[in-house]
């Protein structure tokens, strides 16, 4: 320990370079801390449209939105302008005891008009993490208030990403995420993740397949007891799990399931919210009628944190009574509804509708979707998938098989690494390759990611073994 520090202190003495700082300073999240102490980081130091700049002046197309969540790009100037009224206007207030804000109030208002289920309240966060772990929390406390104290348990499923507080990296259907963490928690449970192409029987239809998964679930229910399930989370896109698009049927198999054993189903639309699959939400996408829904990224494309959970008056309900019972709801955070964030927000939304963003990206989805699927001709590629501006490229070793490269290989990881040399970020996850550029993008600048990838994925194929 005393040496790594004093070998850190030793760089910082002789040289002042952000990379130094950087390797000598800061903890990353979802790195590798030992390879970062060598390669160091990519400083990135401003943004304009779809591009972000690093410290050399680097330009790079951002083809993930950051993470996932800069819809509207890197230099709109409404939502800065935005911030800075309120900033100058109310620069904090909060909603604990009662006290409230006229942002807080408008933007819960404007999300409960746009939701696309009908939902009673509206409670904020800061990360999509705290609406999720809130959402547990409600469910638990509710099923106390309904006299309900066995049932408790949350389903969710294998690649999910729900977050990385205690109960929602516990939600997260990732291993990496729990290994030595010492997680899951008690009472979470994993259903199969849906990927037809990954995991369908050989000859099985892609609806056979979607209803084997909800069968599959129900099994988990039944083996389970479903007087002890509470809920089931699900993204209706998956995410970080490698952008599964999810199979024909499923979701109507699974709502089907759900209801008939009385267990409530929450969507995690913290990526898919606010027109990133062509519709305002996921549910409207793949039809789904939840009980709640949790919103982050794109409600504020990202310029400042801020989540949202949703609930429906049946839940809101049970908490009312509970918290009569105990004398306070007692949950919160301090930060939760900043007003600069909710202006922020409200002004997003003001420019989605404005500049008529679910158009856009419904005409330009052909574009992003044909071109990952001519890429999956490619010798690399086994499946291009995706929907709206979210995609993805799955890499194989063998087309016929489906056989994955050897993780030693990092082959997606070296694909997205070469994408990044050409001035293009993309995310490798697992064997995929995702694309989920700022929502404004433009055609010319697709065109420009795609060319990147293919250049990468040639590259990359050209420094293979044999
Ligand atoms: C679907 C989904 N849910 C939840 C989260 C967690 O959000 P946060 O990182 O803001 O805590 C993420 C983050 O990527 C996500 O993709």
């Amino acid at each position: 320990m005393d040496a790594t520090r004093k070998g850190h202190e030793t760089v910082s003495r002789l040289s002042n370079s952000s990379v130094e700082r950087d390797i000598a300073n800061y903890l990353h999240p979802y790195t590798n801390l030992k390879t970062h102490q060598e390669t160091g980081p990519v400083v990135i130091t401003r943004g304009e449209g779809v591009r972000v700049f690093d410290e050399a002046g680097k330009s790079y197309i951002e083809g993930m939105s950051g993470l996932w969540c800069t819809a509207l790009g890197f230099n709109q100037k409404p939502l800065i302008d935005a911030a800075m009224r309120e900033m100058n206007r109310l620069p904090f207030y909060h909603g604990f005891g009662g006290k409230s804000h006229d942002v807080g109030i408008d933007l819960a208002e404007k999300l409960l008009e746009l939701a696309p289920v009908p939902m009673s309240k509206v409670f904020f966060g800061n990360s999509g993490s705290e609406a999720n772990d809130t959402a547990i929390k409600i469910i638990w406390y509710m099923n106390n208030a309904l006299e309900r104290p066995e049932k408790k348990k949350i389903i969710s499923r294998d690649k999910a990403y729900h977050g990385v507080t205690v109960a929602t990296a516990s939600l997260t259907g990732l291993t990496y995420v729990h290994q030595d963490f010492d997680l899951p928690i008690d009472n979470i449970l994993h259903t199969g993740c849906p990927h037809y192409y990954r995991y369908a029987e050989p000859g099985e239809s892609e609806e056979e397949y979607g209803a084997r998964c909800a069968k599959n679930l129900e099994k988990l229910i039944l083996a389970e007891g479903a007087d002890t399930i509470a809920a089931f989370f699900a993204e209706p896109v998956m995410g970080a799990g490698g952008v599964l698009v999810p199979p024909k049927g499923y979701f109507a198999k699974v709502q089907e399931i759900l209801t008939r054993h009385d267990i409530l189903f929450v969507a995690d639309e913290v990526i898919c919210g606010f027109g990133r699959t062509g519709k305002m939400f996921g549910c409207e996408t793949f039809d789904l009628r939840p009980d709640m829904i949790t919103v982050a990224k794109a409600l504020s494309s990202g310029y400042l944190p801020i989540s949202a959970l949703f609930i429906s008056e049946e839940i809101f309900q049970c908490l009312v009574s509970e918290s009569e019972k105990i004398g306070i709801f007692g949950h919160g955070h301090t930060y939760g509804g900043h007003p600069v964030s909710c202006a922020v927000a409200l002004e997003t939304l003001k420019i989605y509708e404005e500049i008529h963003i679910l158009d856009h990206v419904r005409k330009l989805a052909p574009r992003l979707q044909d071109g990952l699927a001519a890429l999956g001709g490619h010798e690399l590629a086994g499946e291009a998938r995706g929907v709206g501006l979210v995609g993805a490229l799955e890499l194989v070793e063998d087309k016929e098989t489906k056989r994955s490269f050897a993780p030693e290989l990092a082959v997606a990881a070296r694909v997205a690494k070469a994408a990044e040399e050409r001035g293009v970020i993309l995310r490798s996850l697992g064997d995929a390759i995702a694309i989920a550029p700022p929502l404004i993008i433009k055609e010319g600048e697709i065109d420009e990611i795609l060319a990147v990838l293919g250049a990468a994925l040639d590259q990359v194929a050209g420094e293979l073994p044999g």
